[in-house]
């Protein structure tokens, strides 16, 4: 008898992601043929979720979607009214809005095949995909990203995640979408405060993967920071396919490995998010945690402090804000309290610490360990040269 046999298991993912423009104009064939794509013949029943934040900014966006569906009925279907839930990062932290829609696809007999068509910010995508990802382990999810930030990050990549216990992200799958689709259209609403924030991750895969993405950003800041829609348009694409780049070619999409360079300067982005009770948005906790990273890099030898101010300087020229006086608050073990993001980061990932600083723009480099007087003469660096309004 054979005692041990190696099962071994590939599943190939594949999905279309848009840039578009007018998505819900009858005449545009993205959306419709994004959902057709694998059964051209079939009709698809839909089940929308939409963004707070959205309704309000394009009252018209529902009466649109209905259009659009009678245009394309032999193809679409609308299972039920879409269905508002509201935006921002609580929503993450709502299992109620959770169980709602886990209620709604029960009802609608939401099969494996059937889709659920998300549209909005990062933080409904994550809390839409989770709802979509554990009914029938995994219904079809199509996104249609609404922020700078989801549009060039979280709308391209696998994954999805709520917080639980106080822990940013603590429940989430992988789960990659069926199909994505962009519309630089919805980000003419967008508050510029969102707007700003979520250029943030568009920076940080510039600093870990593409030097010459961080000099085209560079020359753009000022079209940037006053939102000038070409090159918002460009920066929102390179950065989701400098993203989805990463992912692809990587070698570990579900993250199976301690390493994350994704999540370069996040350590200290979401225990800066979570002890700010999210009054920091998850853009601007990445802006100061990178440059608290950068500043460590040059700490620890790494990076030339040419280099660093270079980073942060373009930070701030987009409109990014690079210290919060929370970086200041000590726990109760007389230790500065954004340091525990370093345990939660490992606990996180599992394995040894690795987290990625710099050794060049455009180049990252995998550390596992962190000194904590490093840490805090790059707070207290960051303090004397970034605390500017
Ligand atoms: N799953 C991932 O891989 C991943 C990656 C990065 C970030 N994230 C998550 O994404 C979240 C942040 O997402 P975000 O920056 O998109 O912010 P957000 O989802 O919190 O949205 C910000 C605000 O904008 C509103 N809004 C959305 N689209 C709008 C539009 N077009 N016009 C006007 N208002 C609009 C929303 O209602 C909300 O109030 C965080 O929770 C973060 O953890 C997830
Ligand atoms: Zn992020």
């Amino acid at each position: 008898m054979i005692r041990r046999h190696v099962q071994k298991i590939c599943v190939p993912f594949e999905y279309p992601v848009y840039f578009t423009k007018d998505i819900f104009s009858p005449e545009n064939p993205d959306f419709k043929e994004a959902i057709c794509r694998s059964e051209p013949n079939r009709r698809h029943r839909l089940f929308v979720v939409l963004d707070q934040g959205i309704v309000d900014a394009w009252p018209k966006l529902a009466a649109d979607i209905e259009r659009y569906v009678q245009h394309h009925r032999k193809s679409l279907e609308l299972a039920a009214q879409p269905v508002i839930v509201p935006g921002g990062e609580q929503v993450k932290s709502s299992p109620e809005t959770i169980q709602r829609l886990h209620r709604l696809l029960h009802e609608l007999r939401f099969d494996r095949q059937s889709f659920v068509v998300i549209i909005g910010g990062g933080a409904v995508q994550d809390m839409a995909g989770f709802a979509a990802a554990t009914v029938h382990r995994g219904l079809r999810v199509v996104r249609v990203p609404t922020t700078v930030l989801s549009q060039n990050d979280s709308g391209v990549g696998v994954k999805n995640g709520i917080n639980a216990f106080g822990i940013k992200n603590f429940l989430g799958t992988f789960a990659p979408p069926f199909a994505v689709l962009s519309d630089v259209r919805f980000l003419d609403t967008l508050s510029t405060r969102d707007r700003i924030a979520g250029m943030a991750e568009a920076v940080k895969v510039a600093l870990i993967r593409d030097d010459q993405f961080f000099r085209w950003l560079g020359e753009h800041a000022e079209q940037l920071a006053s939102f000038e829609p070409e090159a918002t348009g460009r920066m929102v694409q390179k950065g989701a396919e400098l993203h989805m780049e990463h992912t692809a070619t990587s070698g570990d999409p579900f993250e199976f490995g301690a390493a994350r360079p994704l999540d370069f300067g996040h350590w200290a982005a979401h225990k800066l998010e979570t002890m700010t009770g999210y009054s920091l948005r998850h853009g601007e906790a990445v802006a100061i945690g990178m440059a608290l990273d950068t500043r460590y890099s040059v700490e620890a030898g790494l990076l030339e402090p040419r280099a660093c101010e270079d980073i942060c300087r373009l930070m701030e020229r987009l409109g990014l804000r690079l210290w919060d006086d929370a970086l200041l608050t000590v726990g109760n073990d007389g230790r500065l309290k954004v340091l525990g993001g370093l345990a939660d980061f490992r606990e996180h990932l599992g394995g040894e610490l690795t987290v990625t600083l710099l050794e060049r723009i455009g180049r990252g480099v995998e550390v596992h360990e962190i000194h904590e007087d490093l840490v805090v003469r790059s707070i207290q660096w960051l303090r004397r040269t970034r605390n500017i309004r």
